[in-house]
C-alpha cells in the first residue's frame, strides 16, 4: 500500500472518531418512560409513595407474588429489608402503615 493511501485512510479514520466525539459531546436530554404501574388505591396510599417512589418504581411492588402466604409477614420483611438492607430512610412508625397498605391492596 502507497503511503499516501495509508495517510488518508488514517486521516479518514480520525475524521469519523473525532465526528462521534462531537456527536457524543450535545448535551443530552432525557426524557424518563412512563410510569406504567400506579400504586392501587387503599389506606395510608400517601405514606407508600412518600416513601418507596425514590429508589424504584411501583412495578418492583406489584410485581411480587400474590396470595394467602404473601401477606402481613410477608410485606413487613420486604419494608424491613428495605430499610436495613437498601438503606431507605423510612420512620419506623410509617411501617406499620405501609404493611397496612400492601396487605390491602395484594
Ligand atoms: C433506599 C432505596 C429504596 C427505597 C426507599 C425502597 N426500596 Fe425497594 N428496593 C430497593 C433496592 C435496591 C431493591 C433491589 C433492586 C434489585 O434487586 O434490582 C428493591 C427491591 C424491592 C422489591 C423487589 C423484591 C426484593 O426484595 O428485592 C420490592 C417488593 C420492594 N423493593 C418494595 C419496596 C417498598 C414497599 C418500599 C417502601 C416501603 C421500598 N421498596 C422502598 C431499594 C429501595
Amino acid at each position: 500500500m502507497q503511503t499516501s493511501k495509508i495517510i488518508a485512510l488514517v486521516t479518514g479514520a480520525v475524521a469519523i472518531v473525532v465526528a462521534a466525539g462531537a456527536l457524543q459531546a450535545r448535551p443530552m436530554a432525557y426524557k424518563l418512560p412512563e410510569e406504567t404501574v400506579q400504586f392501587p388505591p387503599g389506606p395510608n396510599l400517601e405514606v407508600v409513595q412518600a416513601n418507596c417512589t425514590a429508589c424504584h418504581s411501583a412495578d418492583y411492588i406489584k410485581t411480587q407474588p400474590q396470595g394467602p402466604k404473601f401477606k402481613q409477614d410477608f410485606w413487613t420483611a420486604e419494608v424491613n429489608k428495605m430499610i436495613k438492607v437498601y438503606g431507605a430512610p423510612i420512620d419506623q412508625s410509617d411501617v406499620g402503615k405501609i404493611v397496612e397498605y400492601l396487605v390491602a391492596v395484594h
